[in-house]
């Protein structure tokens, strides 16, 4: 038996199976099997009131799960450019789907990922995959098997390992049920792009304010989603001074920055050269983060990347990252 038809079975026996996905690790569990998704939420040690995501092979496998009376005309130029692919659309659920993948709500999350194992596995399994990223509640997303392996352990049978998420973070996810799609959760798939592929107005729903980079919104209310242990600090980019770092004696600090290390930084501090694409930057974001908060820094500087449109996942991700430990 090869290793995804060893998944699939324990999906059927109801165990949970760690799978790669385009955008980072998912913690996959029978989506129609109450028992199996309680597991993904043990595991995570998540609360039980958040929503848990979709996965599908297929359109046709929306229809248990999709009030489709209420089936917005937009989903299908949403669903016809982008799936499969990183983006989540949230839709008015029917009401037989269980509370523990809607956390209480009316509404359901989608999502038809491209990445071929997470495909091949959704084939053979023939049914809807409920995943959330597989990481312990709070804590940054897992882009690599070995990432599954650190956070997760022996909770999960089985870690189908496909390299590195292509994307590095986690999907787009609009909210379809408005007349105005909004925009819930930023992700690789950009505003604009959004809205030059489908012809369709989308608003974010979220504080985007340049001047709140270091402020993020509603100050002290801030998810701390995908926070590191270490305590992180963003820097706004024209406040972004490489030669301050070599002035003071930073020792046991790390630095992410675009620009190259200062002659005079410190021998006892780390620099991490961060790509200046969107696209690469997010790849290698939370690999980065996990490598540097092993190393016990006092603080990690990141150097904000610009507020334009491609980098605002990223911005996101940094500012929760930075909000988890504000002092
Ligand atoms: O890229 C991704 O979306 C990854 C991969 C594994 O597919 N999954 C992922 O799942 O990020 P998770 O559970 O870590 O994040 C899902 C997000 C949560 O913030 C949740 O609140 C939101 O989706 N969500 C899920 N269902 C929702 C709903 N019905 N309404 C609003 N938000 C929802
Ligand atoms: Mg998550």
């Amino acid at each position: 038996m090869n290793e995804l038809q060893k998944a699939v079975e324990l999906l059927n026996n109801g165990e949970l199976v760690a799978f790669p996905t385009e955008t980072v690790y998912g913690l996959g569990a029978d989506a129609a099997n109450t028992k199996a998704v309680e597991k993904i939420f043990e595991a995570k040690k998540r609360p039980v009131d958040h929503p848990v995501i979709i996965h599908v092979y297929d359109l046709e496998q929306l229809s248990d799960w999709v009030n489709t009376d209420f089936l917005s005309e937009q989903y299908k130029i949403f669903a016809q450019q982008f799936w499969p692919g990183p983006l989540t659309l949230i839709f008015n659920a029917k009401s037989s789907v269980p509370k523990m993948i809607t956390g209480g709500q009316d509404t359901i999350g989608i999502r038809m990922p491209s990445h071929p194992i997470a495909r091949e596995l959704l084939k053979q399994f023939g049914k809807p995959i409920a995943a959330p990223s597989a990481n312990r509640f709070g804590k940054i997303s897992p882009t690599k098997a070995s990432h599954v392996k650190e956070e997760l352990g022996e909770s999960v049978k089985l870690i189908l390992d496909g390299g590195d998420c292509p994307c590095g973070i986690e999907s787009t996810i609009i909210d379809i049920t408005k007349d105005i799609p909004v925009i819930l959760r930023p992700g690789p798939l950009d505003i604009e792009t959004l809205k030059k592929m489908t012809g369709i107005q989308v608003i974010y729903s979220y504080f985007n304010k340049k001047s709140d980079i270091n402020h993020p919104r509603v100050s002290g209310s801030l998810p701390s989603h995908y926070a590191p242990n270490t305590f992180v600090e963003l820097i706004e980019l024209k406040d972004f001074d490489p030669t301050a770092f070599g002035k003071n004696n930073l020792d046991g600090i790390a630095v992410m920055s675009f620009q190259v290390k200062p002659n005079n930084f410190s021998r006892d501090a780390t620099w991490v050269t961060m790509p200046e694409n969107p696209v690469y930057y997010a790849k290698v974001l939370y690999a980065t983060l996990r490598e540097l908060d092993k190393q016990h820094f006092t603080t990690i500087y990141i150097e904000s990347p610009p507020d334009l449109p491609l980098w605002q996942a990223i911005r996101d991700r940094l500012m929760r990252a930075a909000a988890k430990n504000e002092r």
